[in-house]
């Protein structure tokens, strides 16, 4: 971690029409980006907190006002398809592939980087990670900066991603010059990082973006064990990521993993269970599902994943603003959606995950 303290800034919130984004936003964004400062905006994923790309120190102020470890490498994003052969030395035929079907969208692509990337956005690797978001806010502010933006989630290391203006401001307030404010973001959980420089292609991290989707097109990736966020990540420097805890909420929390009917029975016992040691207990649930002395939150039906990914973060952000002392969340079949949102809750929880 860097030595310095990160610098204090009046944070300025400007309101965005997330369609049509007004002229004089963008333009005021673009040239604090232009000057090496932070903006933080929307996307169709989460909210990422942007710097020039290409200037180093800009890239710093990221680290710093994230608490971000400077081994962990940043996404760098395009306003077009073609920004990519900028970043990248070597641009496979899989790559060219993905990205005519998929770009703009939740989708990043791990490839050979050029000299151009400087080395603390790519953490001193060799690659480099480049996505083209599928979001006018974005796109308008990456053309009018005139450069690509290096943008992970704003959030402060190790806490849940933000998917709303607060969020950003809660963790970062102080420390980064604009929040471009353009609502609730769409997906709600961050892109599909997939890494092309392998063969077969590697998952480094499950998202917006169902990994039966790249099949589709590509097909067979790998999908290792550590990437549904079981067991250890290994120390290999593809997926540095990995190796910290992520999305940890203030209150302790816990992963109840099988069938539905195991789950809600489960979920019953260990509610009751907290209670009666006389804690706060809240539950993230799908379905509508009830359960008495919690706090519940419905996170949509299961049959619809894209409702629970959108609400996932919120809900646990909420659930920490309640004060709650524990976090019983119900797990969600793997599939679709679903392998992102498992990989979530599973690293939400450190690890303390009950099988029903
Ligand atoms: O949806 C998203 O991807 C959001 C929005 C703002 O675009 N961004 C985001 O960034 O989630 P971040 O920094 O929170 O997550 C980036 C992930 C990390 O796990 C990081 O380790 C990995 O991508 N990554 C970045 N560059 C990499 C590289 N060169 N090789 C391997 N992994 C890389
Ligand atoms: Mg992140």
């Amino acid at each position: 971690m860097r030595a310095e303290r990160p610098r204090r800034v009046a944070t300025k919130r400007i309101r965005v029409n997330p369609r049509e984004p007004e002229r004089e936003a963008i333009e005021e964004a673009a040239k604090v980006i232009r000057s090496g400062g932070l903006v933080a905006f929307p996307t169709e994923t989460v909210y990422g907190l942007g710097a020039d790309a290409l200037n180093p120190d800009a890239v710093s102020r990221v680290f710093e006002a994230k608490g971000r470890p400077p081994d962990n490498p940043l996404i760098v994003h395009v306003a077009d398809p073609e920004g990519v052969y900028l970043l990248a030395s070597e641009v496979p035929p899989v790559a060219e592939r993905l990205i005519r079907e998929f770009w703009p969208g939740p989708l990043t692509l791990v490839l050979r980087r050029t000299e151009l990337v400087p080395t603390v956005t790519s953490a001193g690797l060799d690659t480099v990670a480049v996505r083209m978001p599928d979001h006018p806010v974005p796109l308008e502010l990456i053309r009018a900066a005139g450069t690509p933006i290096a943008a992970p989630s704003a959030n402060r290391s190790g806490s849940p991603s933000p998917t709303t203006a607060d969020h950003v401001m809660r963790d970062l307030e102080g420390l980064i010059e604009i929040v471009l404010d353009g609502g609730t973001t769409e997906i709600g959980v961050e892109s599909t990082v997939l890494d092309v420089t392998v063969e077969p292609p590697e998952v480094l991290r499950p998202g917006g973006l169902p990994v039966e989707e790249v099949e589709r097109v590509i097909g067979r990736v790998k999908v290792p064990e550590w990437a549904r966020g079981l067991g250890h990540a290994p120390s290999r420097p593809r997926s540095p990521g990995m190796k910290y805890r992520h999305y940890a909420p203030r209150a302790k929390m816990v992963l109840v993993e099988g069938r539905p009917e195991a789950v809600r029975s489960k979920v019953e016992e260990l509610v009751e269970e907290y209670c009666s040691r006389g804690l706060r207990v809240g539950v993230l649930a799908t379905d509508g599902k009830r359960y008495e002395g919690a706090i519940t939150l419905d996170l949509g039906s299961s049959s619809d994943l894209r409702e629970v990914a959108r609400s996932l973060f919120y809900s646990i952000r909420a659930l920490d603003e309640m004060g709650v002392d524990v976090i019983i969340a119900e797990g969600v079949e793997e599939r679709g959606l679903g392998l992102a949102i498992m990989n979530r809750l599973r690293k939400a929880s450190g690890g303390e995950i009950v099988r029903a």
